[in-house]
């Protein structure tokens, strides 16, 4: 082969030199998995004796990541304890991110995960923000099917139970200093769960909390990493002292609602003119960009009707809640998550005053029963939306 010049021979042996780099550097890839089940399978729990987190399925899948050599064979293999080092960087600088993620049984037996693809754009935003490696977000969830086809029947069956999903990502250098990770572990448990309110809807009493700040602008609360949780633990203990559920998290002077506990939350208000309003914070960095916040964003908006329904992210205060409750404006009000889909409030303690949130149905408002439904159906593939619910093949 000729070159005309040097610059293109430069040129092309810069473009070998970037391509043998990169070959080194392997990506995440699904085809590369191993399975080693386990000989010694644990009992499995009756539904009635789940609780949550407490007890895990026979395997769990790990994959290694090196800075020089990229993401190793991916491994399932029996469940298991891990070992590292005491100086190892997740221990001391929080580098560790998580995702919250259920699967769910439907009719047929087939096993089925709600909205992963967004699991996984999220869990590379937060890998990003603490230098941990990102990764193709469709290869996990490929390896996360086979984990679940594998553990199957783990996975309980009924209305409201499922099998919750860990997906972890943790640093796992073994140094003291603070610097980028050279080596990190994805790893995935998984435990089977009952039904968020075993008997009904629960409605839960919040503490409007403007002491203790759950996220900041420019800080990291719109990420899922571990270090955003071990602060938020006291002020719920305080709030419960003070007979609260959770905690409404308020943030700045002007008092702007943000979310509650570990959920996005949603309030429903009556305008003067009979027309109605559904209300949560906007995505600014300060709210954890949650699945079932953008589901309930989407379907609300795609089925309640346009001339009676608002569907808004916006910016609103502690203050307009008290304010329209005041005037009977206020409908009702929800935390969305993962763990309960909705979670209905009736009750917010502001300062030493009441804000009363009507409960229509007696234990949740309309809307909140409804969006329950509409969610739980495409969950267990009572109904298909989109590409909402995905079978493990
Ligand atoms: C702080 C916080 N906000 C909101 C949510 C709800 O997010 P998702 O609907 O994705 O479970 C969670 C739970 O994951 C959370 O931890």
């Amino acid at each position: 082969m000729m070159f005309r010049n040097s610059s293109l021979l430069r040129r092309a042996v810069r473009q070998v030199s970037i391509l043998r780099y990169n070959s080194t550097i392997a990506p995440l890839d699904s085809s590369r998995l191993t399975i080693e089940k386990t000989k010694q399978p644990k009992q499995k729990l009756p539904n009635d004796k789940l609780v949550f987190g407490r007890t895990f399925t026979d395997h769990m899948l790990e994959v290694e990541w090196t800075k020089e050599n990229g993401w190793a064979a991916p491994k399932i293999t029996p469940y298991h304890n891990l070992s590292l080092d005491p100086s190892t960087i997740v221990f001391h600088y929080a580098f560790e991110l998580f995702e919250g993620m259920k699967a769910y049984k439907d009719k047929n037996g087939d096993i089925r995960t709600f909205r992963g693809d967004k699991n996984m754009i999220r869990m590379n935003k937060s890998a990003d923000r603490i230098a941990l490696p990102t990764f193709n977000g469709e290869e996990l969830q490929k390896l996360i099917d086979q984990l679940l086809l594998l553990d199957k029947d783990f996975v309980p069956e009924g209305k409201g139970y499922s099998l919750y999903l860990r997906p972890t990502l943790i640093g796992t250098t073994a140094s003291l200093g603070v610097s980028t990770p050279d080596k990190a572990l994805l790893y995935v448990i998984a435990s089977p769960v009952g039904p968020y309110y075993s008997s009904g809807f629960k409605p839960v009493s919040l503490e409007a909390t403007d002491y203790a700040v759950r996220a900041w602008p420019g800080g990291v609360g719109d990420k899922k990493l571990g270090a955003n949780y071990a602060p938020c633990v006291k002020p719920q203990l305080e709030a419960a002292q003070r007979g609260f559920h959770q905690n409404l998290w308020l943030f700045g002077e002007e008092g702007f609602i943000t979310e509650v506990g570990t959920m996005n939350v949603f309030f429903a208000f009556q305008n003067e003119d009979g027309t109605k309003e559904l209300v949560t914070a906007p995505l600014d960095g300060t709210i954890l960009e949650g699945v079932t916040r953008d589901s309930i964003l989407e379907l609300c908006k795609e089925r309640l009707p346009a001339d009676e329904w608002t569907i808004s992210e916006r910016k609103y205060t502690i203050h307009e809640v008290e304010e329209r409750a005041k005037k009977g404006q206020l409908i009702e009000a929800f935390g969305a998550g993962t763990a309960a889909v909705v979670s209905p409030i009736n009750h917010i303690g502001f300062r030493n005053r009441d804000i009363n949130v009507p409960v229509a149905l007696g234990t949740s408002g309309e809307l909140t029963a409804q969006v329950a439904e509409w969610i739980r159906k495409i969950q267990y593939g009572e109904e298909e939306y989109k590409n909402w619910s995905r079978v493990a093949k």
